[in-house]
């Protein structure tokens, strides 16, 4: 079953001066098991739109179907609780959703909260912690004394431990070195493949979106200005160029080489295939 938005409108401090409409007629329908990205300009209200998946936020106007639920606005939506144990989701600051005294602690409260037995819900926080990658030695530390990624790894371990069916990360590789996104993208990607998570990532990295993501969903204003698959998208620059988006490098790359009188076939979609094409070119022409 997908996850469908119908004329979703959300406002922010609705009746007081600073009233503001951050989501307008939001129709969209996200497909299950694939990885959606969600791109769009600071403010767009990326956000605020995923903060509806698990009732987070409610919407205004419209409603919401996701799983089996639906969440109409006006209406107090019901098994919340299971809610969030099926739609697992990682804020955007993670600092926010970190408040037990340790680690294991905090990454054990979600499956304890769900009648995991204790010391099974710590089984299950030091496997969740061990596919993050964090470090055996911090998991009796204070989650506040980490640094912002170690953070970013503990809300996010927290969330697996819960082994929701969707998992919704609002920018989850922000603050983490070049290796740790790797790393965590690839875990994603592993989640999706082979446990068939349906996945939504907020990101301002459009080299994840090109490498790890099926579809694309590009929010701006507060509507959803388009939504396809990442491959059409990135066919070339030209819904980049009419969104504002800077391309990922390879098709930043294929562009100049077209400009450069280069024949590139648009299938092409890693370096190594750029480059051996390039070569075949030069060979044969000089
Ligand atoms: N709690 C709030 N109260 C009032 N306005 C808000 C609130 N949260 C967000 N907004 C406004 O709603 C709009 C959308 O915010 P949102 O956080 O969804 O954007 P975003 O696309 O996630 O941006 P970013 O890329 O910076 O994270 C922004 O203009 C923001 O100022
Ligand atoms: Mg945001």
């Amino acid at each position: 079953m997908p996850i469908r938005f119908e004329h979703v409108g959300h406002t922010y401090s609705a009746g007081t001066p600073y009233e503001y409409k951050a989501l307008k007629d939001v129709n969209l329908e996200i497909e299950e098991g694939k990885i959606t990205a969600v791109i769009g300009m600071t403010g767009s209200g990326k956000s605020t739109l995923v903060q509806h998946l698990n009732a987070l936020l409610l919407p205004e106007e419209g409603k919401i179907e996701i799983l089996d639920r639906t969440i109409t606005a006006g209406e107090k939506p019901k098994n919340l609780k299971s809610l969030r144990g099926d739609v697992g989701l990682v804020f955007q600051f993670p600092e926010y959703q970190l408040f037990e005294e340790t680690v294991i602690k905090d990454v054990a409260f979600g499956p304890k909260n769900f009648g995991v037995p204790e010391s099974e819900a710590i089984e299950r926080a030091k496997k969740a912690l061990a596919m993050v990658g964090l470090e055996a030695d911090k998991y009796e530390r204070s989650p506040l004394e980490l640094s912002g990624g170690q953070k970013r790894r503990v809300a996010i371990a927290g969330i697996l431990a819960m082994d929701p069916k969707v998992l919704v990360l609002d920018e989850p590789t922000a603050g983490l070195d070049p290796l740790g996104t790797v790393s965590m993208m690839s875990l994603f990607s592993k989640l999706n493949r082979e446990m068939h998570k349906t996945i939504l990532i907020v990101t301002h990295d459009m080299e994840q979106v090109f490498k790890y993501c099926d579809r694309v969903v590009v929010v701006e204003n507060g509507t959803i200005r388009a939504h396809m698959s990442v491959s059409h998208f990135f066919l070339d620059s030209s819904f980049c160029k009419e969104m504002n988006i800077l391309p990922p490098s390879l098709i930043r790359m294929k562009d100049l080489l077209k400009e450069a009188g280069f024949e590139i076939d648009e299938r092409i979609h890693d370096i190594d295939g750029l480059a051996s094409s390039i070569a075949r070119q030069v060979k044969k022409h000089g």
